[in-house]
């Protein structure tokens, strides 16, 4: 697939999220642990999206039952989500965001 741009550097400060949706994709971009990061934005146990979740150091809590991912890896470091969110390359160009999803 190719690089899509779909955000500005500028639009997220430190542990902020945004929704980002690409054709029919509901993807989530985050900046945590001084990266940016591109997932899947809806849990892997329920549905829930993990926009609306806490960011920290690199994870996001999910709203609902708090599960938490890694965003560099998407593995689920806590119940009750077992199964890992999908995780896309992401590219920097000056102060744009591109995802290759
Ligand atoms: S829906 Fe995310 S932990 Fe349950």
């Amino acid at each position: 697939m190719p690089w899509i741009k779909i955000a500005a550097t500028t639009q997220l400060q430190e542990d902020e999220a945004m929704p980002i949706n690409v054709g029919d994709a509901q993807l989530a971009l985050f900046r945590s642990g001084g990266a940016f990061h591109v997932t899947d934005n809806v849990c892997t146990h329920q549905y829930a999206l993990l926009t609306d979740g806490y960011v920290e150091d690199g994870c996001v809590e999910c709203p609902l039952h708090q599960a938490r991912f890694d965003l560099r890896t998407g593995e689920a470091r806590g119940a009750p989500a077992t199964q890992p969110i999908r995780v896309y390359p992401v590219r920097i160009e000056g102060t744009d965001v591109f995802v290759d999803a």
